[in-house]
């Protein structure tokens, strides 16, 4: 996670940022309720400093892409379509690299890509999920896919078409290698179809469960940490042994983010 400490919302990036003030105290809390709540799911939390001006780098997911591959761990530096963004991608390139992940230059020069924004690990497979029309590029898509199918990993592109759900990880939430959760609205036809043939079960959220944040959970042992969620979806979450951990993080989703997008995972 990247402290929060000089968040706020300054443009609007996404249709959630629109007339958006956000009130610091507040998100700080609720940064620090995420953060329990990942411990209290078994999780270890690291935690990167924040550096000022960059005020959407608490989104620990876009910045890098994080994997391994045979066994070796490995970072691809996201092309973020904002400026503002773009400069946080050497301090997360950074701190990765000291800690021995290999950069992968994945050859993006003229497209974009936003790390897990976009690109969801199909658990327990070398499979990953790759969202693009709003933020990411098609062809940041097809470069990532090409790096990494170099190293054994398929990645299925997913044409995106509502723009309130910008980024992948809002519409879309794999729950385990046979289970996810989808709003089927913010996806075409094809990427409907790729999904439907990749996962047993597929479970539809509904149009409030996704716009209040449903499908930007993170599994966690037998826990799924998220921004509320209804009694209907939670009862999903139970049946493929879930237990919802809800938390109120408000501030963040009036910049577009939620659970998911308020960390990344280090392999
Ligand atoms: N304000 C940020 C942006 O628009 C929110 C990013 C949310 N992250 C995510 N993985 N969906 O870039």
């Amino acid at each position: 996670m990247c402290s929060p400490q000089y968040f706020t919302v300054r443009d609007v990036k996404n249709p959630f940022m629109a007339g958006s003030v956000v009130d610091l105290d507040r998100a700080v809390r609720q940064w620090e309720a995420l953060r329990s709540a990942f411990l209290d799911a078994g999780l270890r939390v690291e935690v990167m400093d924040a550096v000022e001006d960059l005020e959407d780098m608490v989104f620990a997911a876009n910045p890098v892409f994080v994997g391994a591959t045979r066994g070796k761990p490995l970072v691809v530096p996201s092309s973020m379509r904002h400026e503002s963004r773009r400069r946080e991608v050497p301090h997360y390139v950074a701190w990765f690299d000291r800690r021995g992940y290999e950069i992968v230059d994945a050859g993006l020069e003229g497209e974009y890509l936003e790390g897990h924004g976009d690109l969801l690990w199909h658990p327990g497979r070398d499979r990953v999920w790759a969202g693009y029309g709003f933020r990411s590029s098609q062809g940041g898509v097809e470069r990532v896919s090409g790096a990494m199918r170099e190293r054994g990993v398929e990645v299925t592109p997913l044409h995106l078409v509502d723009e309130t759900f910008y980024h992948l990880d809002t519409c879309f939430a794999p729950l385990n290698e046979e289970a996810a959760l989808v709003f089927a609205p913010a996806l075409d036809d094809r990427a409907m179809t790729a999904l439907s043939s990749a996962w047993a079960r597929l479970y539809r959220v509904d149009r409030t469960d996704a716009l209040g944040f449903a499908c930007n959970g993170v599994v966690a042992g037998r826990r799924y940490v998220s921004s509320p969620v209804s009694p209907a979806l939670a009862e999903i979450l139970r049946r493929e042994g879930l237990e919802p951990l809800e938390v109120d993080l408000s501030e963040f989703e009036k910049a577009g983010g939620s659970a998911f997008c308020l960390k990344t995972f280090v392999a």
